[in-house]
């Protein structure tokens, strides 16, 4: 049967049929099946997202300035565990509504700083090292602007993935928890400009404080919490926003959470901008338009990828009943920069891996749109080791072109893919010498 597929006779719904003619007929639990088909395989290697001193920062940051006097000798996970699972529950119930200024409680500022600011870097790093964007703003001091900058989140990932001057404008309507980032950024990065904007992103007033062009625009899990009844959607301003304030050769960097919302909103604006700017999308598209989940709200687009942990993050996870073993987020990298050829073979995995009686299933997104692979699911882990380890979000060529395959009633495009093979990662910037030792420390003047 692997001969057949690695040959690549008939790659049609009919297929399956003739594989299962010659396929092992083994009872589904048995011992035998299970050690051909073994779902549970060694991880492709991949650079994991490294956060170096920034968690001994956060930590030191919260103890000093935001831990009530009385509780500054207890563990900091037992003293900010209670505001942190009343934020995460805001957050996972009813984001859209959040109270007003809620990110300018001392309670809430310190439980984001140490946990949701730990995950919020981990993730969009994962997105500057997997899009490639940094690739094309090299050599030269960096514009920034962070919309919805919160404490500088993604600010604070840029300034650890590359070792750019940094001149930094955050817009947001919490200043204390923007001089929270601020603070920390300072310590990461002592030659970062950096200049705060509180102030409501829907109004022009606050625009109008902002001056020139940046060479990169952040914004992250700040687009879903845009009102929905509004005159203003946020692709609407956005794609302003970016007409007039994106330098030329500069990226914009969309981070929202892994929910239907969040990755809808970000399908949004996706199709928005590409109507509306002569932007390439890095990531995570292959090149398909419109985006196959554009008129598909049932599903949605999103990335899981693993990371380590920080200690203290793993002691509030346990404290709230949580647990962030893997980063989910929906993401969306643009640049103005030419848009490449669409490579056909190039597929990014956006679905988890789907067993349904004797047949294994992923959906795969491409230049021709959502494709879904198929294989007989005891022989999946040896046919394709790379489709049924990839994480959702990784990156695949995988050669053979696709065909109608059968699907109960009707039929989808799909196909019994030859071999998949991991797309090389970007290569993770070397550390600086120094900056593992929780930080830089201020050059003598
Ligand atoms: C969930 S936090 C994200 C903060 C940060 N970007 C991060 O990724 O950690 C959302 C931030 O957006 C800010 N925000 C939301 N709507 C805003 C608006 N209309 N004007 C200014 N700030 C806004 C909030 O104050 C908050 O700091």
């Amino acid at each position: 049967m692997a001969a057949t597929i690695a040959k690549g006779r008939g790659l049609a719904g009919t297929n399956l049929r003739v594989l299962r003619l010659f396929r092992l007929r083994l009872r589904p639990n048995s011992l035998a099946r299970r050690l051909i088909w073994s779902p549970v395989q060694p991880p492709l290697p991949r650079p994991m997202p490294d956060l170096l001193g920034l968690p001994d920062l956060l930590e030191a940051h919260v103890r000093a300035h935001l831990t009530p006097p009385r509780a500054r000798h207890q563990p900091l996970a037992a003293t900010h565990a209670e505001a942190l699972s009343l934020l995460s529950g805001l957050f996972t119930q009813a984001r859209v509504s959040l109270p007003a200024g809620y990110m300018t409680q001392p309670r809430f500022r310190a439980a984001y700083l140490l946990y949701f600011v730990p995950t919020g870097v981990a993730t969009v790093l994962h997105v500057l090292q997997r899009s490639g964007v940094l690739a094309h703003l090299t050599g030269r001091p960096l514009r920034v602007l962070d919309l919805g900058s919160g404490p500088l989140t993604a600010t604070l990932a840029l300034a650890l993935a590359t070792d750019a001057p940094l001149d930094v404008t955050a817009v947001d309507a919490a200043r204390q928890s923007m001089e929270d980032g601020a603070a920390i950024l300072q310590q990461l990065r002592p030659d970062a400009n950096v200049r705060l904007i509180d102030g409501n992103l829907r109004d022009g007033k606050t625009l109008h404080k902002l001056s020139g062009q940046y060479d990169v625009i952040l914004a992250a899990h700040v687009m879903n919490e845009w009102p929905s009844q509004t005159n203003r959607p946020a692709e609407d301003w956005l794609a302003r926003l970016l007409a007039e304030r994106l330098a030329p050769g500069g990226a914009v960097v969309l981070v929202e959470p892994a929910t239907r919302h969040g990755s809808h909103k970000l399908i949004d604006i996706r199709e928005h901008l590409t109507l509306e700017s002569q932007l390439t999308i890095l990531s995570p598209c292959m090149g398909s338009m419109p985006c196959p989940l554009a008129e598909n709200t049932r599903d949605w687009c999103h990335a899981e990828q693993p990371w380590q942990r920080p200690r203290l993050v793993t002691l509030l996870d346990d404290a709230i009943g949580h647990r962030r073993a893997t980063l989910k987020f929906s993401h969306l990298v643009l640049a103005d920069v030419p848009t490449p050829e669409p490579n056909r073979q190039l597929f990014r995995v956006i679905g988890g891996p789907m067993t349904a009686g004797d047949t294994f299933r992923r959906y795969l997104c491409g230049a021709d749109g959502r494709r879904v692979a198929v294989a007989e699911r005891h022989d999946a882990g040896r046919v394709w080791p790379e489709l049924t380890t990839a994480w959702r979000g990784d990156a695949l060529v995988v050669p053979g072109a696709p065909a109608e395959m059968r699907r109960g009633k009707g039929s989808e495009p799909g196909w019994v893919p030859q071999k998949a093979r991991p797309v090389e990662m970007p290569q993770r910037r070397p550390p600086f010498d120094d900056r593992s030792a929780v930080a830089r420390k201020k050059p003598r003047r």
